[in-house]
């Protein structure tokens, strides 16, 4: 195939917002509780204060921005003060949504805050609505936020913690117009005005950030309602989950994943650029100032669970599917950074598209940590416009692109283009225009030959990113020759 793409001069200097690159950890399967966190007394695994030091380790390597807990739909259930104060004390809860199993809260408020100090991010927490209080997320906000003294931080100082952590993101509600409560989006618009204005701006940190609950996929309605009702000083930000998935009950279960199967979850994979850019197009009519955000707080792959793999709850094996999934989703991502400043992968660690799993004391980076170590030179980067013509993925009389492209500039000059090609037989040839001589630093490549190809427990890691080769530049054009199922990141100066 033939594809050329074309970098454009920049009109409106627009900065991709490392916060696209942010993680989402829920009370979820082996995500938490015998995922990062392995509890203080395990005399096994080393660990800080209960919290995998290897986990730590590579979760640092992707300079992860922000780290959104503790759901998804759980947080719609969570009580906050159940997880504070000594932890035998600690009452347990049931895990309603994810397997009614119990919990027994040891990874609360201040497990989750220090966790986010030591990996040097950002804390996201997402507030209850559904079944919580507004005085009981106001206290939240004042316990973790407030310096001075107040019933709120007497508390969390007899907990232990004398200075506030300034958390900026907060979630008003999680998927409101389903397990956050089933809510109509007017509805939610009225409650989210109540919750946002007792959520007080303690913070030292140029004001809190607050995300409402935002559309379900395609619901434009929802996006609509809220950015019609929502008064600016009370809202920074709208959510938007969509997740690339194919019907199962249409298409037959995962054991044999077929070509069908790969090109309609890479088709609902670009879905996500249909999506962003009719919700912008929303936001747009009220807010041409772009001062609200779209943020993208649940994306990923989910499949059921596979064959071969440990059968965990929501546990799905990564392979270079996912890869694909978060090459392309990325590009996606940077290319509408005018609009979209914050995005979360879901999730980090052992369900759904993580970037870690973990058995016992082994851990391993999946094809999907590769993409995002990758693509971190995107973070804070000047975003380069782009135009692409790309050749088509065909299957059954269907076509999508095959390449996806983003390209952006970093604080030092260098040039960052990330190119991914999804169609899994036929390589493709690039011609970019670089419009003006430059000289190629370095090409990093993730590849596998199959589809289903994965990093395991057992062998040493096979989907790593390897020196890239295919690249000729010849004053200010270049070719590159990329594989199927191909991730590249080229750097120039
Ligand atoms: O990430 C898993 C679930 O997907 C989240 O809890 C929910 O918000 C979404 O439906």
């Amino acid at each position: 195939g033939q594809t050329t793409v074309q970098l454009l001069p920049t009109e409106k200097p627009v900065e991709i917002s490392k916060h696209i690159y942010g993680h989402f950890a829920e009370h979820l399967g082996r995500c938490v509780y015998d995922g990062f966190y392995v509890g203080e007394d395990n005399k096994i695994i080393p660990h800080t204060n209960g919290v995998r030091n290897d986990v730590i380790a590579a979760l640092k390597e992707l300079h992860i921005p922000n780290l959104r807990w503790p759901g998804g739909c759980f947080a719609d259930t969570y009580h906050w003060k159940d997880g504070i104060g000594p932890k035998a004390n600690r009452p347990a809860i049931v895990n309603n949504w994810w397997g009614g199993v119990t919990e027994d809260n040891s990874f609360g408020t201040h497990d989750f805050l220090d966790m986010c100090e030591l990996l040097g991010t950002e804390p996201y927490l997402a507030g209850n609505v559904g079944s919580g209080e507004v005085q009981e997320l106001a206290d939240w906000v004042q316990y973790v936020n407030f310096e001075g003294k107040s019933p709120m931080s007497d508390l969390r100082r007899e907990n232990g913690r004398d200075k506030p952590w300034n958390v900026k993101f907060w979630g008003v509600g999680n998927e409101a117009w389903g397990c956050g409560g089933n809510m109509t989006a007017e509805y939610y618009t009225d409650i989210y005005r109540k919750y946002a204005t007792f959520m007080a701006d303690w913070t030292n940190t140029g004001g809190l950030y607050r995300i409402a609950s935002g559309a379900n996929s395609a619901d434009y309605h929802w996006t609509e309602t809220l950015m019609k009702q929502l008064p600016k000083h009370l809202v920074k930000g709208i959510a938007l989950h969509h997740y690339s998935v194919i019907d199962w009950k249409q298409k037959g279960p995962s054991i044999t994943y077929s070509d069908e199967q790969y090109f309609q979850t890479m088709k609902s994979a670009w879905f996500m650029n249909e999506l962003v850019e009719k919700h912008s197009a929303i936001m747009d009519k009220y807010d041409p100032k772009k001062e609200v955000a779209l943020v993208v707080d649940e994306w990923g792959g989910w499949y059921e669970v596979e064959p071969n793999t440990n059968p965990g709850f929501l546990y799905q094996q990564n392979t270079m599917r996912d890869a694909m999934i978060a090459g392309l989703t990325l590009n996606i991502f940077n290319n509408h950074a005018d609009r979209i400043k914050m995005a979360n992968l879901a999730q980090t660690i052992n369900v759904l598209q993580a970037v870690i799993l973990t058995k016992e004391d082994k851990m391993l980076k999946t094809p999907t940590f590769h993409v995002l170590e990758m693509y971190k030179v995107h973070q804070d980067a000047q975003l380069i416009p782009l135009q692409i013509k790309s050749a088509d993925y065909v299957l059954n009389g269907e076509a999508i692109p095959a390449v996806s492209a983003s390209a952006s500039r970093d604080k030092h000059g260098r040039t960052h283009i990330s190119l991914v090609n999804i169609d899994p037989k036929v390589a493709q040839e690039v011609t970019i225009d670089l419009a003006q001589q430059r000289k190629l630093h370095s090409a990093r490549l993730l590849t596998s030959a199959k589809l289903r190809d994965f990093n395991d427990f057992d062998a040493a890691e096979r989907i790593v990113p390897t020196s890239f080769k295919a690249v000729k530049l010849e004053k200010q054009q270049m070719k590159v020759k990329l594989p199927p199922f191909a991730v590249v990141v080229l750097a120039l100066d």
